[in-house]
């Protein structure tokens, strides 16, 4: 059973969620290199990826299990898994953020985001016609340099907008990280799944429980 969990700022909330459920990792995830782990639970691995390849490793069944935010789920689209649980950890928004000073563009806008599907089924919704720029980091200086009217990212404190001269605008999702499951492993390695949700949904719920395996 390999449990591929989302390295970065998600993982300092995802570790003390799954030691409150009763599995730890044998050694010092952040210490190491590696990027596979044994756990204190016979035949279950904590797998470490960037959050983005989560959702693909799951979907193939090269991972069983996974934690990964919904921005990605919805980015990645959510066909290829199951998403049985809703952690609650590492809550923020998905959201559309422009220039405080200059909030109202005309015509055809250009959006910068590494969220190009999201932001494309947004607009589309809205009947906006946009141009998108696909970006993997420092979105929040796009608009100041001129390459892009507005962005699409996720905000959590708002720190990292107004540092840069821009604002929230329209909010396209709440986010939190989830549970995702291979449709093969559901099937084949049911019981030790359902077993696992059942300890994260007790962790996630009250806290404390007991390992029972
Ligand atoms: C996210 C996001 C913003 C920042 C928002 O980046 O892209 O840059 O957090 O947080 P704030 O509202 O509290 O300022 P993250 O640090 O997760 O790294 P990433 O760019 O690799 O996604």
């Amino acid at each position: 059973m390999i449990i591929a969990l989302t390295k970065g700022r998600i993982l300092e909330e995802t570790l003390p969620l799954f030691e409150r459920a009763g599995i730890v990792p044998n050694e010092n995830l952040k210490k190491s290199r590696k990027l596979l782990f044994e756990t204190n639970i016979n035949n279950v691995q904590f797998m470490l990826l960037r959050g983005s390849d989560v959702a693909t490793y799951v979907e193939f069944g090269s991972a069983d299990m996974g934690v990964v935010g919904k921005d990605l789920i919805l980015e990645h689209g959510s066909e290829g898994f199951y998403e049985p649980l809703d952690l609650r950890i590492a809550q923020c928004r998905l959201m559309t953020a422009v220039p405080s000073d200059r909030k109202v563009v005309s015509g055809r806008v250009t959006i910068a985001t590494k969220y190009i599907n999201i932001a494309k089924e947004h607009f589309a919704n809205q009947g906006k016609q946009i141009e998108l720029i696909k970006l993997n980091g420092a979105l929040e200086l796009a608009p100041a340099l001129g390459l892009a009217d507005a962005i699409v990212d996720i905000v959590d404190t708002g720190k990292t907008l107004t540092a840069n001269g821009l604002e929230p605008q329209n909010l396209i999702a709440d986010i939190s990280s989830r549970v995702i499951v291979n449709k093969a492993s559901m099937k084949i390695k049911h019981e030790m799944v359902s077993k696992i949700i059942g300890l994260l949904n007790k962790a996630v719920k009250n806290g404390k429980s007991d390992i029972g395996m």
